[in-house]
Parts: structure tokens; sequence; C-alpha cells
């Protein structure tokens, strides 16, 4: 983990060179976390354990002789979240025995672990409502449990906070700029048959997962709202993908009550903060800058007008 040195002979000797351990290898991100790893020339090597299972861990890590190590593991159900509801078992197993069992070996191991976790633990309320500006700080006790696999990630969160070696960083309703991939956000309500008009923060991993590399090379630990600043709603991005890309698309809206005659659970929709990452990387797009610098401008369909 980093030790802060003040002009001593440790401050002058060459950064000791990376090695990271990535957990989720199948995964979407940890997929696209070893794709940026390998353009970069950053040493790698992916997990093999299962999380719940420590000594496997501890043998990765023997293994692989990491700077630090990465968890995009978990259970995020398929097609959807849904299926967390009636899997709760195998939910609890990855999502809090597990990546509670990955933070304590890292500890044991003097490793920073940066933990791919959830914003989907807020929901608009009285102080935080929609269209506000307001947005739940990083320090915010999580108040939406309607979903069981929110429950588990805002457990998890809580029983982070004692792990000083663990980075969380707060993702929600990622988007990256490959439009054919059923776990993209955009893709997702593209192919809704109707989608509800809710604006929300959201993660762009084109500019987000590189800043999390960057994390990990300043030791940054604690709880951060990963998302970009701002919020989009459904719309918006919908008409983006309309003007970008297609131009015969459309849409149809339905509300909250009738979106959750299609679903079994609720759905989180919140705005987090983004000041405490904002401060650490002043370069970060808002939202909408971003979405059309990482996404809509690279797959752009449309003339310009
Ligand atoms: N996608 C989203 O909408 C979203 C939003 C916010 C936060 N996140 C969080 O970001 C993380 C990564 O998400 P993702 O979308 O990349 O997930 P994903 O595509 O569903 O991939 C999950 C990965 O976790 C692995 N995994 C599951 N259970 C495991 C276990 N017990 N031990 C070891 N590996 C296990 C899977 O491997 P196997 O196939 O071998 O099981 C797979 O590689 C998750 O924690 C998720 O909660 C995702």
């Amino acid at each position: 983990m980093g030790v802060a040195t003040n002009g001593s002979a440790a401050e002058q000797a060459p950064a000791p060179a990376l090695k990271f351990l990535i957990y989720g290898r199948t995964g979407w991100i940890g997929g696209l976390l070893g794709g940026l790893c390998a353009a970069r020339r950053i040493p790698f090597a992916y997990g093999a354990g299962r999380l719940e299972n420590r000594a496997q861990l501890e043998a990765d890590i023997d293994a692989a002789a990491p700077t630090h190590v990465f968890n995009a593991a978990g259970v995020t159900g398929r097609p959807n979240v849904d299926w967390c509801e009636t899997h709760r078992a195998e939910t609890v197993r990855a999502n809090v025995v597990g990546t509670l069992t990955l933070a304590d070996v890292c500890r044991a191991r003097g490793l920073v672990l940066i933990n791919y976790a959830t914003g989907c633990i807020f929901e608009y309320d009285d102080a935080h409502p929609l269209g506000s500006g307001v947005g739940f700080k990083e320090e915010d006790t999580p108040n939406f449990v309607g979903s069981f696999y929110s429950k588990t990630k805002a457990m998890v969160e809580e029983l982070l906070k004692n792990y000083e070696n663990v980075c969380t960083l707060r993702v929600r309703m990622p988007i990256s700029s490959d439009l054919s991939n059923p776990r993209n956000f955009i893709t997702k309500i593209t192919r809704y048959e109707k989608v509800v008009n809710i604006p929300n923060s959201m993660t762009i991993l084109d500019e987000l997962l590189p800043i999390s590399i960057e994390m990990a090379k300043r030791n940054l630990t604690g709880i951060w709202n990963f998302t970009n600043p701002g919020v989009v709603s459904h719309n918006e991005i919908l008409e983006m993908y309309r003007d970008y890309i297609d131009p015969s698309f459309s849409w149809k809206n339905f509300n909250l009550e009738e979106q959750a005659k299609v679903i079994v659970a609720p759905r989180s929709n919140n705005e987090l903060d983004q000041t405490k990452l904002k401060n650490e990387f002043p370069e970060l797009l808002s939202i909408k800058d971003s979405l059309i610098k990482y996404v809509f401008e690279p797959n752009r369909k449309t003339s310009k007008a």
C-alpha cells in the first residue's frame, strides 16, 4: 500500500512496477479492464479463484504477486437483477461473502483492492429530490433496498468501510462505446418495448475505467461515487441515439407504475454527488459531454448537421 515519504531515499527510488490481479475475467467490466491493461502494457493476470474460496484467492495472489487487486466479479443476475430475488444464497455468496473474503485476503497481504461496486443503493428522496441537483454523497447511508441485489450491495459497502485497504467505486448504469453489447445501458433501453424517463447518474466506462487504473496507481481508498457529473434521462439518451445513430429510431415511454408490472423488483433512480471524484480528476467530463465524446461521436452513422 502507499507509504507517504518526505524527501527520503524511498522517494527517489523508482516506483515499483505495477502488476494487477483482476477478478471477473468472463464479465463485462473485467474483460474491458484486461483489455485496457494490455493496451497500456500494464502486466496483469486474471484471478482463477471463486471469491468465496479464501484458499483459492491466496493461491492466486501467491502466483501473480500483484501490486494491486481489482474486483470486477459479482453476481448481477441474468437476464437482469430480478434473478437475485429468487437466488438469494448465490447472491450473498458472491456479493457479500465473496467480496468480503477478497477484501480480507488483500488486507492480510497489504494490498489495495479496487472494488467495482454499485451506486444503485440510493433513490431520490425529500433531501435529494429529482431535478434538484442535490446528489447523494459518499458518506450518505444507502436508502434503497428495493431489490435483493441492491440490498446485498449496500450491506457489503457498509462492512467494507472497516477495511482501510479497499477502494469502493459506486458504478451506475454503465455505458460503453460498444453499442452491440446487450449489457450496455444504451443498448438495453433501445431494445426495450417501453422505457421510463428518469434522470440518473451514469458511468461512461470508456472514460472511467482508465480513471480507476489511475486511482490504483495513486493508492486511493475509501468510497467514491464513480459516475460522470450531472444526470441524463432515458429520453435524452434516446434522442442522442436517434440523432447520431438511427434517424428512424422511435420509442415509447411508460411510467413507474406500468414499469412495475414488467419487472419483479423495483429499480433505483438517483443522482450521486460528484464533487469528490471531480476534485481528484478535474478533467472528468459531465455525463452528456462524455456520452458524446466517448460513445456517440465514435459511433456516429448520421451526417453532421
Ligand atoms: N453491469 C451493471 O449494470 C453494473 C452496474 C453497477 C455495478 N456493477 C457491478 O460491477 C461488477 C461487474 O459487473 P459486470 O457487469 O462486469 O458483471 P458480469 O458481466 O455479470 O460479470 C460478472 C463476473 O463475475 C464473475 N463471478 C460471479 N460470481 C463469482 C464468484 N463467486 N467468484 C468469482 N467470480 C465470480 C463471473 O464469472 P463466472 O462467469 O465464472 O461466474 C463474471 O466474470 C459487479 O459487482 C456489478 O455488481 C455492474
